[in-house]
């Protein structure tokens, strides 16, 4: 598949099917993550695989009853690391910190959806919560949980605006 293709068909799914994920996949999905960019390649990021099914339960509860996240056989939970913030201050801890995540979310996405498998990027959770569940240092915020499986669900592509109205060209 050429990348554009990958970037057209990638769908956010939310039923899976139970079968769990090899582990070659697994690894590809982990050089996604770590191969994207980052300001100043500090890579201020850290990601949580989450397999365990109690867990991952505990997950749908701070995600207000997103279900599908437990159905899932993994939940890749990804945080920012705050501590990009002692060398960009606080446009490292308010915007760097989310971008440098980001750019490794997306790339996860689309390497799943490249190697036949579905994702949803979940953004409404409680963060406190998540903290909680997963125990996490004071220096990392959770900011998005991708549920990863077999998609069990093929959803149309809901519409994108007209490219003049999200971009504006200057000559
Ligand atoms: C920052 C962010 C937060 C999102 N949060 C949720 C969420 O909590 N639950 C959910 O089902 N989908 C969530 N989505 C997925 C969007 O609903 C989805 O990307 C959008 O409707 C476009 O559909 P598509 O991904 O199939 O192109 C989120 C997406 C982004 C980028």
């Amino acid at each position: 598949m050429n990348i554009l293709q990958v970037i057209k068909e990638r769908r956010s799914v939310r039923r899976f099917q139970g079968t769990s994920i090899p582990k070659e996949m697994i690894e590809q999905l982990i050089d996604a993550l770590i191969w994207a960019p980052s300001a100043g390649n500090l890579q201020s990021r850290k990601f949580y695989f989450v397999y365990n099914k109690e867990m991952k339960e505990k997950l749908v509860q701070a995600a207000w009853g997103q279900s599908f996240i437990a159905e899932a056989p993994l939940a890749v939970v990804c945080c920012t690391d705050l501590r990009i913030g002692t060398y960009y201050g606080s446009r490292g801890k308010d915007l760097y910190s989310i971008q440098d995540v980001s750019a490794s979310i997306e790339n996860l996405l689309l390497v799943a959806h490249e190697l036949g498998l579905a994702t949803v990027w979940v953004g409404a959770f409680e963060e406190e919560k998540v903290t909680e569940i997963l125990k996490l240092p004071n220096n990392l915020r959770p900011v998005a949980i991708i549920p990863v499986g077999y998609p069990a669900e093929h959803p149309t592509a809901p519409r994108r605006v007209a490219k003049e109205k999200a971009v504006v060209v200057i000559e």
